[in-house]
Order: C-alpha cells, then sequence, then structure tokens
C-alpha cells in the first residue's frame, strides 16, 4: 500500500486538487485509492463527496469522529483499567470509510470540528494514531492524505503516517520561502519520527512557462538542489468547473491538457518509486 501526503505550510498552491486529482487516476486505473482529508476546511471532502459530504457528517462518520473515539476510549482506559485494550478496536479506520460516485475510490472526510480537539489530541499523544490505523488497514492499493495550510497537529499527523511526501509549489516570492521551512520540518519528521518518508519531489503547479518570473525562481530552486519535478501542471480555468461538479479532471474532460499533466505527473512519481525500489 502506497501512503503519500501532499503537504505544503502555505496555502492555495494546489495541495488539496493535486491530491484529489491523482487519487482519482490512481482509482482509474484500478487501484483501491483511498482519500484522508486532514484539513478542517474539508475542501478535498466537498471536491470528492459533493452531497455525500453533509451526510458523513450527520452520520459521525468523518476523521473527527474517528480522532474523537480515540479520545473517549484513552478515558474509558482510565477510568476502567481493567478493560481489556485488545477487546478495543479503535485503530479501525473502516468504519469511517466513504464510497465516492467513482469507482475505486473512497474517501474519509474531514470536519471543521477538527480544531476545536487539536490541543487534546497533542496533549494526549496521539500523533501516532493515524500512522497505526493504517498499519492496521487492508484492503487498499493506495493513500492520498491532504492536508492543512499549517506545520500543526494534523499535516504532522500526516506526516508521520506516510511514506512518499509531495510538495506543490506554486511559483510565488513567499512560497519560495515557506519551501525552505516546509524542507527543515520534514527532515526534522524524519529523524525524530518516520525515517521511511521519502520526499517524491516538488509539484511546480499554475506555471506560467512564457513568463520570465516563475521560471527564474524554478530555476533558482533547482540551483539550490530542491528536488523539482519535471512535470508542470499549467494554470486553467477548467479546475474551478472541476471543483464546482465535484468532478476530477479526468472525469471531467479526459483529453484536456490539464488532465494529461496530472497524468503525467502521476506517471512521473510512479515511475520514479519503481525505479527507487529495484
Ligand atoms: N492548476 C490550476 N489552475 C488553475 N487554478 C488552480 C490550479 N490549481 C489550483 N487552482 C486553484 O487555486 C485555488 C487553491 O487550490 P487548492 O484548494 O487546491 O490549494 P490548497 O493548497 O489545497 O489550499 P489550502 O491551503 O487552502 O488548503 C483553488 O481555487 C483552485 O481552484
Ligand atoms: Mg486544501
Amino acid at each position: 500500500m502506497t501512503r503519500r501526503v501532499i503537504f505544503n505550510k502555505k496555502g492555495g498552491v494546489g495541495k488539496t486538487t493535486i491530491a484529489c486529482n491523482l487519487a482519482a487516476i490512481s482509482a482509474q486505473s484500478g487501484k483501491k485509492t483511498l482519500v484522508i482529508d486532514m484539513d478542517p476546511q474539508g475542501n478535498a471532502s466537498r471536491y470528492l463527496m459533493n452531497e455525500q459530504y453533509e451526510a458523513a457528517r450527520e452520520q459521525k462518520k468523518t476523521i473527527y469522529d474517528y480522532f474523537k473515539a480515540s479520545l473517549d476510549a484513552g478515558s474509558a482506559f482510565v477510568f476502567n483499567p481493567f478493560f481489556p485494550r485488545s477487546d478495543r478496536n479503535e485503530n479501525d479506520l473502516g468504519d469511517y470509510f466513504h464510497e465516492t460516485a467513482y469507482k475505486n475510490l473512497w474517501m474519509i472526510p474531514s470536519h471543521p470540528a477538527l480544531v476545536e480537539i487539536e490541543t487534546q489530541l497533542a496533549s494526549k499523544h496521539k500523533i501516532y494514531k493515524l500512522r497505526e490505523a493504517l498499519d492496521a488497514m487492508k484492503g487498499v492499493d493506495a493513500v492520498f492524505i491532504d492536508t492543512p495550510p499549517a506545520l500543526n497537529f494534523f499535516s504532522q499527523s500526516a506526516l508521520i503516517a506516510a511514506s512518499r511526501c509531495l510538495i506543490p509549489f506554486d511559483c510565488d516570492a513567499f512560497s519560495r520561502e515557506a519551501i525552505y521551512d516546509v524542507g527543515q520540518h520534514i527532515g526534522d519528521i524524519q529523524s525524530d519520527h518516520n525515517r521511511d518518508l521519502h520526499v517524491e519531489g516538488i509539484v511546480v503547479n499554475q506555471f506560467m512557462s512564457r513568463a520570465k518570473h516563475p521560471r527564474e525562481i524554478v530555476e533558482s530552486l533547482k540551483a539550490d538542489g530542491l528536488p523539482i519535478l519535471s512535470t508542470r501542471l499549467s494554470s486553467s480555468v477548467k479546475i474551478r468547473e472541476s471543483h464546482q461538479s465535484a468532478k476530477p479532471m479526468i472525469f471531467l474532460d479526459p483529453k484536456h491538457k490539464l488532465t494529461c499533466e496530472f497524468l503525467d505527473l502521476y506517471r512521473e512519481i510512479e515511475s520514479k518509486n519503481k525505479k527507487r525500489k529495484a
């Protein structure tokens, strides 16, 4: 099972768009694919589940409910130390899976209330909870984890749970500054929590090939030795339609230029990983 996190502490760089579109391609290629939305904004949940997202929140089947249950199970243990741990299956994420409209594509949606339990989760040492849940999970070929634009409990949990990381980058000057912090943060996670975490690369998004400034920024990052992937994602208004209609690009418009770029990106990271394993 591949476990990929899409992370950048900067907002609006394309994390959700890239996570959901790559996951859709993975599902379409026949892999049983799961998207986990760790961002309280819930954009990935809305993108892939549309109206079903509200229902999932009402059914209490979101990643918030999973974490909340782990806090409640912890307090049951405190009040009844004789309650056998093995009788509790608190790592099972299966109860929180939702089908999407697309074959092979499942989702564990987010919830805005995640922010309310963040401090409690951190103080109760739940940072490994997601990793333990993925370790126990069966029957899934690929996991994509979308993260919030912050270095917080949820993005850390995701970086600890994953074995691969993609970093979207949108070619502006603030993003350039942020990318060095992101590298530092990932380095800390690797040395303190997750030696298996491999940075697959930086994805250049909304690239304007004819403009001089973005080209220069990308070249300067390359010169600094940063792992820039060769596929560039161009900017397209079609993405707005894709979000609004809750249809990832591969289903909305399989022949579109941006769809082809997502396919190229998917092939590039998959073939790099094959080479790494060989
Ligand atoms: N290639 C693209 N072409 C055009 N618009 C894009 C592209 N990629 C992303 N966008 C737009 O940029 C905005 C931010 O994208 P997205 O929500 O994927 O970023 P994000 O990093 O997940 O944001 P946040 O940090 O808020 O979670 C969205 O409005 C999206 O439609
Ligand atoms: Mg997002």
